[in-house]
């Protein structure tokens, strides 16, 4: 899933500046799934920090309307027969195979991995798409399978009507490393794949082999149910998600967009968030969007000699002005009703059960009042979660300088790491830095130069320079945020499907179970290359957060595992989601 990180998992970076940014296995709050329980830690978060008081609002028109649920009509038989099987001992079995199977084939992905046919270390993946062969059988021989830049694999499982847009399924096949250090912390070794009547243990679990094995389960059900999609579905499985996709998803999407053209997908659903029980209700948050990043270099160089004849200011002592400089001055945070997770707060004022009034209130009235939009922001302010996926984010995370203690440094420098607002760009945050400097680089006698382009008069005597560029490729550009709207037809089918798939799982018949509220995530996934398939991108795959004892267990680090009933409710997710697509008609 998608990572804070700036390096492998659901790498926010690329790879290069995972590469150059760190060397070991990422810390799990740069890991996706800990993106994934931001989205839902936010809601619960504002519960504490909201005072309650008596303030009431009536609200006039609906926010966040909620689809229906939605079952599929002429697939229900299919589905009632498939929802049946899946709650069988025999199939619990066989799903506790597949999925433990997978997890027992390692597919680590490293940072600054040589391209494939160099670096020995891709080959790992051969035995687990041996695996796969085995464990899916019919997948295999009515599946067309087409392997890009040798481990991607792309299935596509033709419909009978070439009129619709296909369905994109995306998953990753490779893991974060184990770190060898933390092997005996693990209660089952990371590779058993042991299962415990209950759990499913070991690396991979989760992230993303849950995704991955949850879909090709699900297809070979349907095939053992002789169904023929009417609409293409399309898998996709990167092998380097963690480590920033290049190898892997960056080929596929560049396959794909070769053979189905831009906007050739009806939607794409890769890993990502889930459900949970928040104010009293549960809301599942799939994401619409991901943030941009950007790893800005600030260089400064000085004339060298001996430290025992110094200037006031060294390069190292210029270098620190600017980076207090730049903490003293963060991005304001201001949200903005065309930010998702304003969106999310709608969502959870309008429908959450147990949401503290004046904080109800608050997110209502903010609809139609800029002065109620301003107490939020000063609320979001407080809030170092939800102020970070807001806004766009800076944190200095590398420093360089000096080689001899008694040697003058002629160059120093860092790195500004920025994740960047949804609703901002790389130009608005590159101009942001450019400015912040100007006036210090001015104090410190500097010829400044930014972006490539020269800010301090030409030709001006000086007595060093500061530089500004891009780390390493340029970093990225928010994502386009998807359609949710009450016309966004792929958005209410997703929404009608997680209701389903949540009744059905607990036979239960309550229209309003689960609130859908769009959300997001601050980190990325494979999903950064596939923008140009479709707009209509969900980062979802119905994980249940709230059956883990915590929330965060073992993703991206030890003991991680997976909750059979979960799994099995992921496949009712798919399922349910497939014959959905297949029979839909407005789009
Ligand atoms: C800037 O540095 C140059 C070169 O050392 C020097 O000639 C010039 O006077 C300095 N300017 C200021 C304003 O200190």
């Amino acid at each position: 899933m998608p990572s804070l990180n700036e390096k492998g998992g659901q790498g926010v970076l690329p790879t290069t500046v995972e590469t150059a940014l760190a060397a070991r296995p990422k810390p799990f709050w740069r890991s996706r799934k800990f993106l994934v329980l931001l989205g839902l830690y936010v809601c619960v978060h504002l519960g504490h920090e909201a005072r309650e008081n008596s303030y009431l609002y009536n609200s006039g028109e609906a926010a966040c309307p909620q689809a229906d649920v939605l079952t599929p009509t002429k697939n229900a038989d299919v589905w009632t027969a498939l929802n049946d099987k899946i709650g069988t001992p025999a199939f619990k079995t066989s799903a506790v195979d597949w999925l433990s199977g997978a997890v027992r084939v390692p597919t680590e992905s490293y940072d600054n991995m040589d391209p494939v046919g160099t670096d020995p270390r891709w080959e790992a993946f051969a035995p687990f798409h041996d695996y796969l062969l085995g464990a899916f059988p019919l997948v295999h021989t009515s599946l067309k399978l087409t392997k890009v830049n040798t481990y991607g694999l792309y299935y596509e499982w033709k419909g009978t009507d070439a009129s619709l847009k296909p369905l994109l399924l995306a998953a990753h096949q490779d893991v974060v490393p184990v770190d060898p250090s933390t092997v005996d912390q693990w209660t089952h070794p990371p590779y058993s794949g042991y299962f415990d009547g209950e759990r499913i243990w070991g690396r991979g679990s989760m992230d993303d082999k849950s995704g991955l094995i949850g879909i090709l389960s699900t297809i070979e059900t349907l095939l053992e149910a002789e169904f023929q999609p009417t609409r293409t579905i399309v898998l996709s499985f990167g092998f380097d998600e963690e480590s920033a996709g290049f190898h892997g998803a960056g080929a596929l999407g560049e396959y794909l967009l070769g053979v189905y053209g831009e906007n050739g997908f009806a939607m794409i659903v890769d890993e990502g968030s889930g459900f949970t029980k928040q104010y009293g209700s549960i809301i599942a948050t799939p994401g619409i969007a991901e943030k941009g990043f950007i790893n800005v270099l600030v260089e400064v160089t000085a004339a060298g000699g001996h430290s025992s004849i110094p200037p006031a200011h060294t390069s190292i002592g210029i270098l620190s002005a600017l980076l207090v400089h730049y903490e003293k001055h963060p991005h304001k945070v201001e949200i903005t009703r065309d930010e998702p997770i304003y969106s999310t707060l709608q969502c959870v004022a309008e429908h959450g059960n147990d949401v503290p009034s004046v904080l109800r209130h608050t997110i209502k009235k903010s609809a139609s009042s800029n002065k109620a939009l301003r107490r939020l922001s000063s609320f979001i302010q407080k809030d170092l979660v939800l102020s970070s996926l807001v806004g766009t984010t800076q944190a200095i995370t590398r420093i360089e300088g000096g080689v001899k203690s008694n040697a003058l440094p002629e160059r120093a420098s860092a790195l500004v790491n920025h994740r960047i607002a949804v609703v901002s760009s790389l130009d608005e945050t590159k101009q942001s830095n450019t400015e912040l400097l100007e006036r210090l680089g001015h104090k410190f006698n500097l010829t400044y130069t930014a972006f490539g382009q020269q800010v301090s008069a030409e030709g001006a005597p000086a007595s060093g320079t500061l530089t500004l560029s891009d780390a390493f490729d340029g970093g990225l550009e928010p994502a386009p945020v998807t359609p949710t709207g009450k016309d966004a037809a792929p958005y209410q089918l997703l929404s009608g499907t997680i209701k389903a798939t949540y009744n059905v799982h607990r036979a239960i018949q309550d229209v309003d179970s689960v609130i859908v509220a769009p959300s997001m995530m601050s980190g990325n996934t494979d999903t950064r290359f596939y923008w140009k398939l479709s707009p209509h991108i969900f980062r979802y795959n119905h994980h249940n957060a709230a059956i883990a004892d915590s929330p965060l267990a073992g993703i991206h680090t030890v003991n991680e595992f997976h909750n059979i009933d979960s799994f099995l409710e992921q496949i009712r997710f798919f399922t349910t989601l497939i014959l959905n697509a297949d029979e839909a008609t407005s789009f």
